[in-house]
């Protein structure tokens, strides 16, 4: 594990130092699209698919912004090719990472992302970023972050929802008019079937949620649909 660990490690070095200062043409996203997949999440690492994507997706890759169709600035924040090209990613260096930059500019400054009236990214998500990247920025993801035998709304539901969907469906002009901050919200979705409708894509009249970046995981999902089967409770 720890030899396939550094092999892989060794190589995305290579791979990133290989493709620095190539600007972004628009058309490859890909760097390294090979996730690094460990089946138990160590506490002190911070996993790009489990956490930093769905921030980024969450928060940045919204129409009109940083969506692939959007790509404000060149920048297109929806995989792990493109946050790594296109946001500027320097592994094991934050400070010189032009996301991380944006993200901890002075608010008032034209640069700060994101812009008003989108809601900053809270202190610990910024954090987030920070460690994922002096971390190596790598393409990591680990399999037990969720269990799906805990589905309170406090443990399992409102902390899925936080990070997957609060940061389009919140601040001054919520994703449409449609906020998801506290139980009533996630609740009054959950009654007519609308909650699961858009997270199982494909199925039902509603839109896919969220709407790039593809389905949450089905450990999720089904924390939810557990949440839901008990009454859908403020627990
Ligand atoms: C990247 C931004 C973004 C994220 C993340 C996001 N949404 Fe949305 N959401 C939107 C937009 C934009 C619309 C309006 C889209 C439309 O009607 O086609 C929308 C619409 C909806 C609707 C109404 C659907 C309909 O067809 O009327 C629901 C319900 C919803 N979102 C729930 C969620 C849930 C639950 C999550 C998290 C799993 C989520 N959204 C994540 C941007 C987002």
């Amino acid at each position: 594990m720890r030899y396939l660990y550094s092999t892989f490690f060794l190589s995305f070095v290579i791979m990133v130092s290989g493709c620095k200062h190539e600007p972004f043409l628009g058309t490859d996203y890909s760097i390294n699209d090979v996730v690094e997949i460990t089946d138990i999440c160590d506490e002190d690492t911070v996993y790009f698919q489990n956490t930093i994507l769905p921030i980024l997706i969450s928060n940045c890759s919204t129409s009109g912004c940083h969506d692939v169709e959007s790509a404000e600035d060149g920048v297109v924040l929806v995989d792990y090719g493109t946050v790594m090209s296109t946001g500027e990613v320097e592994a094991f260096d934050p400070n010189d990472s032009e996301i991380y930059e944006v993200i901890t500019e002075d608010e008032d400054d034209d640069d700060f992302m994101p812009p008003s009236p989108n809601l900053p990214l809270t202190d610990e998500q910024v954090d987030l970023i920070y460690t994922w990247i002096n971390q190596g920025a790598l393409n990591n993801s680990c399999a037990s972050s969720c269990d799906e035998n805990v589905f309170t709304f406090a443990l399992g539901v409102q902390p899925i929802i936080n990070l997957r969907c609060k940061g389009c469906h919140s601040g001054g002009e919520p994703a449409a008019d449609l906020a998801l901050i506290n139980y009533e919200d996630v609740q009054s979705l959950s009654l007519d079937g609308i909650l699961m409708d858009v997270l199982l894509h494909g199925e039902g009249d509603f839109a896919d949620m969220p709407p790039s970046g593809g389905q949450i995981s089905d450990c999720e999902i089904q924390v939810i649909q557990n949440w839901i089967d008990a009454g859908a409770l403020d627990n």
